[in-house]
């Protein structure tokens, strides 16, 4: 791993996670989660102040300097977590044992996206409920088609991060049933498209 990944790089995802347009959404996201709580990509633990009523939470994020930065915030926090130092791709609980799976800003970085979500299903019991905030493919025609043409470099600029997938198709196809979506561009960033929802396993 080179200096940039090991040094710069998580204090500056850390600092472009953490403006306030994303702030809110993390409340309206994270706030709603319950009970034993799997979150995804856990990142430097910025959904932390608005879990509210959650018996425990798993924490998993691959890299092991973001997930410092992480382990610090959460000194503050009375609720139990249980870090997960592994790609969400093979998540290592038990089948139907988690309440809410929440992820922010994850799946269009996640190298298989799709063996993910198939992962947060397995964990997920019956009734339980998945909360994210992603961005992905626009559902307008112009957009999309420039965030194809972008992609090729945006994915080698910004660390893997995709424009163009589309996460109500993923969240689908893995098992889940969509109750609420929201889908939107962000402001002033047309090719950065909101997806916000939640999605049960019934
Ligand atoms: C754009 S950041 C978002 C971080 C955090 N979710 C947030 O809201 O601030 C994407 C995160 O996905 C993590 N990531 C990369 N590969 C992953 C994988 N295979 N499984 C889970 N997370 C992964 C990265 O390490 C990084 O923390």
């Amino acid at each position: 791993m080179n200096l940039y990944n090991k040094y710069l790089f998580p204090h500056l995802l850390d600092l472009v996670m953490k403006r306030k347009s994303m702030m809110k959404n993390r409340s309206q996201v994270a706030g709603r989660a319950f009970g034993v709580v799997l979150e995804i990509g856990f990142g430097s633990g910025l959904n932390l102040p608005f879990y509210k009523k959650i018996e425990k939470l798993y924490a998993l994020e691959p890299s092991e300097e973001i997930l410092n930065l992480a382990r610090k915030r959460a000194k503050k926090f009375l609720f139990p977590i249980e870090y997960l130092p592994v790609g969400a791709e093979n998540i290592p609980l038990a089948n139907n044992t988690i309440d809410s799976v929440i992820s922010s800003w994850n799946l269009c970085t996640i190298p298989d996206p799709d063996k993910a979500m198939n992962e947060v299903f397995r964990v997920l019991k019956p009734g339980g409920k998945f909360f994210f905030i992603e961005h992905g493919r626009s559902s307008q025609n112009f957009p999309a088609k420039l965030q194809n043409i972008i992609n090729p470099v945006w994915k080698r600029l910004a660390g893997g991060c995709h424009l163009n997938r589309d996460i109500t198709d993923l969240v689908v196809k893995a098992g889940f049933k969509i109750e609420e979506i929201n889908k939107y561009p962000e402001k002033y960033s047309p090719l950065n498209f909101i997806y916000k929802g939640v999605a049960i396993k019934k």
